[in-house]
């Protein structure tokens, strides 16, 4: 049964077709077949791996499991054991560290961090870390480190949490703190070197440590090391911290925002988890049901793909209209990077905020190289009080002409009009309209933009899981450091 309550976000490139003219209209109509043909191998392989099927040896492996996962999390969390439930567990101890401590520190990096701080821009008060925690309904102040090797950054972050600098008027209450760490590989350097920092810093701060760490690795045994493979795992588990959570099989990290990963720390933030893989689950039941005419993960794909090798747009904008969902765009450029891009292939994905980047790059995408293929990300509603120009006597910055406008108002103008010029001089402009920032839609959102990568990576015969063009870097670097 689809669930009513949801509104799907919609998709519509009627700019792009404008843009490239008829022809591109009967092309999309064209790869219909290899789209759908697309979905179904990944309909299939997501069943295969829920059933756990062996993979052929001569399939590349494929880390299909992030699919069904909104589905399953769900179905145990109201099923008749609901407090044995992953999700559950994953609210149960958000709560708990919620109530024990006024700031969190997330450290992760790549997959293992951006979902998360998408979750935060996209959902929470612009300014949570500035609020009351009366303001934040009791839930933590939350940080991002372990993301980079900079100095200057993590010093700046323990003087907040250890130093107390900034913190004038806070109680001691105010100044507790813990530590959300999340690799899945439990070895990544950055991380592991932060992980270590933050750890001696709150040993030394005297708390209870167990309970205010939370590790989220793979918990996966080696035979051959005769340990848990993470070594992340090996040091959480010998500081016995009292909860801990799996990245499970079968889900990589740019796919793991449902898992811990993104929830845990959505959790702390008092975000609905449920509406969030709610809006996931929408997603999924759409992608699997509608036909590829009608459905927006493969219109997506195929808008993508086709202005890519037809019309050489290898550059791929997902422009953000207001700045709540910037953090969602860069949590999307790594996905779409560190997926395709490879094999000498891949479009470059590239996030723009609008309008303030119409400022820095509207330029060049009106008038520059036509590499480019415009996504624009838009969301029809606001979650706070529509703001006016208010006339004002006198009128000496002559705009009561505006009087009485509301900025949405404005920021829909600045749309049109940009839609408008980027169609006049035949730039391909898409619309991925969502109804709200809030999680049943960001789910959405993600869950699509997931399935979409997949389903390309399988259209150009890409593996979207796994980044081995990443290791060259952490080879060479930790052999400068020996
Ligand atoms: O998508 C990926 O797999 C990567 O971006 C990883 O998330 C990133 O490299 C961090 O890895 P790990 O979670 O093992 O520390």
């Amino acid at each position: 049964m689809p669930d009513t309550r949801i509104e799907l976000l919609r998709y519509d490139a009627t700019g792009v077709i404008a843009a490239y003219g008829e022809e591109f209209r009967q092309r999309l109509a064209g790869i219909a077949p290899a789209l759908d043909a697309a979905r179904r191998e990944v309909v299939d392989e997501a069943a295969a791996w829920s059933r756990r099927d062996p993979v052929p040896p001569l399939k590349v492996p494929l880390d299909a499991g992030f699919i069904d996962l909104p589905d399953r999390l769900l179905a145990d969390y109201n099923g008749p054991n609901r407090s044995e439930s992953e999700l559950y567990r994953i609210i149960a101890a958000a709560r708990r560290l919620a109530e024990s401590v006024d700031r969190v520190v997330v450290l992760g990096i790549g997959g293992s961090y951006m979902g998360a701080r998408a979750l935060f821009e996209a959902c929470c008060h612009p300014y949570w870390n500035e609020l009351s925690r009366a303001n934040r309904h009791g839930c933590p102040r939350l940080y991002f480190e372990g993301n980079n090797l900079d100095n200057d950054a993590a010093q700046g972050l323990l003087d907040l949490l250890v130093r107390g600098a900034g913190t004038t008027g806070d109680d001691a209450a105010g100044r507790r703190w813990g530590i959300v760490v999340i690799s899945k590989s439990g070895g990544t350097l950055e991380t592991a070197i932060a992980f270590r920092t933050f750890l001696a810093a709150l040993e030394q701060s005297g708390g209870d440590v167990p309970s205010l760490v939370i590790p989220v690795t793979d918990l996966a045994w080696d035979d051959k090391k005769n340990d848990h493979k993470s070594l992340l795992y090996r040091l959480t588990k010998d500081l016995g911290c009292r909860d801990t959570f799996e990245v499970p099989d079968g889900v990589g990290g740019r796919f793991s925002v449902f898992t811990a990963v993104g929830l845990l720390p959505a959790a702390l933030l008092g975000l609905d988890v449920v509406k969030l893989l709610e809006g996931a689950a929408a997603m999924n039941r759409h992608f699997r049901e509608a036909p590829a005419q009608d459905n927006v993960v493969l219109q997506y794909v195929g808008v993508g793909h086709l202005a890519e090798t037809r019309h050489g747009a290898t550059i791929r904008a997902l422009a953000t209209w207001g700045k709540s969902l910037e953090a969602a765009g860069l949590w999307y450029d790594q996905l779409l990077s560190e997926s395709l891009g490879k094999n000498g292939r891949g479009a470059t994905p590239l996030t723009v905020v609008n309008t303030r980047d119409l400022h820095s790059r509207g330029q060049q995408h009106q008038d520059g190289r036509r590499d480019k293929l415009i996504t624009n990300l838009i969301v029809e509603g606001v979650r706070q009080d529509r703001l006016r120009v208010e006339p004002r006597e006198g009128d000496r910055d002559q705009l009561n002409w505006l009087a009485g406008k509301t900025i949405p108002e404005a920021l829909a103008a600045a749309t049109k009009g940009t839609n408008l010029a980027y169609n006049t001089a035949s730039r391909p402009t898409a619309d991925l309209t969502l109804a709200q920032t809030e999680e049943a839609s960001i789910g959405q959102l993600l869950q699509m933009l997931m399935l979409a990568t997949v389903i390309e990576g399988r259209l150009i015969g890409i593996n979207p899981y796994g980044q081995p063009g990443v290791e060259d870097y952490k080879r060479n670097m930790k052999s400068l450091l020996h």
